[in-house]
């Protein structure tokens, strides 16, 4: 079949009841993408035209889907969530294709692979309805539809209304359906409420159909690969799933990760070979990491870009940052908004915010550096900060190459310190600092010969007349 001859409506206007969240299952995220991005966007590369039905919570569900500019997407509403058949029957004249492929919106590790075999399938059977469906035994199956055959006859029987065998392996509904439109145009109006929840089932479509001896197919799919989100805990299995795949992908590009199992990585993240990836890495929001880096363990990298052979010692957090390759980050380190020149060195308990530090700068340890304009070959003494807030206003410092800040500096911004300028340790530092100067600004000390011991001396006297009064007299009502 011709993708021209084919459109996709995606069933997304569900309560979301079994979440018990205020939030809609849709918007959850899996790696980091909204859970009815999943079944979109597969079909968006696929080119498939999309109709998206949406509903409860519809401002949010196409919030979700309008930050992926998927071309080729469009949105009907369904007015009250009366049931999947309903929500299909809402998009019924919208539909152009000859054949309509319907998915539901909950369904995120479905694969194109599944979606191909589905419509081969279909054109091998010259079926009017075909739908995926799965074996299982897992105790997550009893809530699917069944597939029931009798009789030469075909339906769906859903988990609420069936009381057939549970313990052996069970031939499920994955919610995956091609229909032939014109079979739907006929169908739909048909379609009756279910007994028990007066809802309108699309899985009764299947029934109709082969009750009027039509030619139905079935495809088979793993059943991890069509797991339906109903609850919070299959919202975490499928993230399991989903994260697993994401790191066999990275593996078999050559990344090491140390224990797997517990490293947190999202979709949009890519990651050089080489790489050592520690427990406890959090890798998130299209960070991209280079070869031949050292993650340490439990750091948290969002949104940022690490070049090649950066080594990130453990328990750092960095967010919107560029490390240029060769650089050193933390232990402890917290990097926001900041780029890290080449072969630079942010040491333990140092915080970057809004910062720029140069190529073979550093500053090692126990400093922040907010505003900051730092160039390359610079040293920061450690336990310098920044003064960068006025209580009104941020300020800039800047620091010029060469420049060698002395420990326990506070450089008091709007702040420039000058080309291979120095500062003495324990400086407060307030005005600009030309090129070459030495800074000192801190009091002179002063030295008090014997000073210590007279003191104590003195000190030691009177508490000593104290004692034989008290001892004369110890209890002063006597
Ligand atoms: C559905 C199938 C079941 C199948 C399972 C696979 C029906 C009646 N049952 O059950 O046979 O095994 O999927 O995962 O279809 N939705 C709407 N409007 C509504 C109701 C639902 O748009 O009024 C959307 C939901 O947002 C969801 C999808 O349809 O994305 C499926 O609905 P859901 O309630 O999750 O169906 P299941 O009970 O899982
Ligand atoms: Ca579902």
């Amino acid at each position: 079949m011709v993708r021209s001859e084919l459109q996709a409506v995606v069933l997304a206007a569900g309560s979301s009841s079994r979440f018990k969240t205020t939030k809609s299952k849709l918007c959850f995220p899996i790696c980091g993408q909204e859970l009815v991005a999943y079944p979109i966007k597969t079909l968006a590369s696929m080119q498939i035209p999309t109709i998206c039905v949406v509903g409860h919570q519809k401002e949010a569900v196409q919030a979700a889907l309008s930050h992926h500019k998927i071309s080729q997407l469009s949105f009907v509403e369904q007015p009250e969530p009366l049931g999947t058949g309903h929500a299909l029957a809402c998009a019924r004249n919208v539909l152009f294709a000859d054949t309509i492929l319907v998915m539901n919106g909950d369904v995120p590790l479905v694969t194109e692979d599944i979606i191909e075999s589905l419509v081969e399938a279909h054109l091998d059977a010259g079926a009017a309805i075909s739908f995926v469906t799965s074996y299982s035994n897992d105790p997550a199956a009893d809530g699917y539809g069944r597939i029931v055959e009798q009789d030469g006859k075909i339906k769906i029987v859903e988990a609420k209304n069936y009381n057939g065998n549970r313990n052996k392996d069970q031939q499920i509904n994955a919610g995956i359906y091609l229909f032939q439109r014109s079979f739907l145009e006929k169908a739909l109006p048909l379609l009756q409420p279910d007994q028990k929840t007066g809802e309108f089932y699309i899985t009764s479509l299947i029934q109709y159909a082969s009750e009027c001896g039509m030619p139905i197919a079935m495809s088979l799919a793993p059943f991890d690969s069509i797991r339906g989100i109903n609850t919070l805990k299959e919202l975490w299995i499928a993230e399991h799933i989903k994260r697993s795949e994401l790191i066999s992908h990275w593996m078999n590009e050559g990344v090491r990760f140390i224990a797997a199992q517990n490293v947190y990585l999202d979709i949009n993240v890519t990651i050089g070979s080489d790489t050592v990836i520690s427990p406890g890495c959090i890798l998130v929001q299209g960070t991209v990491i280079g070869s031949g880096c050292i993650l340490g363990a439990y750091s948290h990298i969002s949104n940022s870009v690490l070049h090649n052979n950066v080594t990130i010692l453990p328990h750092s957090i960095i967010n919107d940052t560029i490390i240029h390759a060769h650089s050193h980050v933390g232990p402890f380190a917290q990097i926001r908004a900041s780029v890290i020149g080449e072969n630079a060195i942010v040491g333990n308990f140092v915080e970057m915010n809004r910062s720029r530090i140069g190529a073979s700068s550093k500053a090692k340890h126990l400093t922040y550096l907010g505003d900051a304009q730092i160039g390359s070959h610079v040293n920061i003494g450690a336990g310098t900060i920044t003064c960068n807030y006025d209580g009104i206003k941020k300020h800039t410092t800047t620091i010029k190459d060469r420049a060698f800040i002395g420990s326990n500096n506070a450089l008091v911004a709007p702040l420039t310190i000058g080309e291979g300028a120095m500062t003495g340790a324990g400086s407060v530092i307030t005005d600009t600092v030309p090129d070459d100067a030495l800074a000192l600004a801190r009091t002179r000390q002063v030295n008090k010969e014997h000073f210590v011991s007279e003191l104590k001396a003195r000190i030691a006297t009177p508490l000593a007349s104290t004692e034989k009064l008290t001892m004369k007299n110890p209890d002063p009502s006597a």
